[in-house]
């Protein structure tokens, strides 16, 4: 049944889990839902905690490995988010995204929607 092979394919893709590429702009969402309070999470953000670090200076001042270790065991003054690996690895691929940008930053572009790729046969 073709219906059912597509719907395969899709698990499949959606399976992919934390190998897949980090996915900068579903971090930019979580970082917006859950560290915006905080965090300026974007350059064009007015507000947020003044003593803590800016998304660009972190992606400036920190490697991808110390984020990412720094999120699976926050330090006690932030609350652990209880994030998952892909979570953590979205969000440091947006942070890392923010560090090589030009000045004016913009978001990510969007990535194009990923299609399962129907077989070609039948
Ligand atoms: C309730 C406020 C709060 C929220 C929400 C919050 N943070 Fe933080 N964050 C902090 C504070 C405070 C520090 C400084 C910690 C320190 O230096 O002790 C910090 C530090 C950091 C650092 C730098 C760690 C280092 O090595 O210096 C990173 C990276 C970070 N936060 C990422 C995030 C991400 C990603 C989220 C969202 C998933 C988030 N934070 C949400 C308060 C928050």
């Amino acid at each position: 049944m073709r219906l059912s092979l597509c719907f395969i394919a899709a698990l499949s893709l959606v399976s992919a889990g934390p190998s897949a590429a980090a996915d900068a702009e579903n971090g930019l969402r979580i970082a917006q839902r859950w560290c915006a309070e905080c965090h300026l999470v974007t350059p064009n953000q007015s507000r947020a905690k003044a003593d803590v670090m800016p998304f660009a200076s972190v992606a400036e001042r920190k490697t991808a490995q110390e984020i990412s270790a720094f999120l699976t065991d926050p330090h006690p003054k932030m609350p652990n988010m209880g994030l998952s690996r892909t979570e953590i690895a979205d969000i440091v691929a947006y942070i890392k995204s923010l560090g090589s940008a030009p000045a004016d930053t913009a978001p990510p572009p969007p990535t194009p929607a990923k299609e399962p790729g129907l077989p070609k046969s039948g």
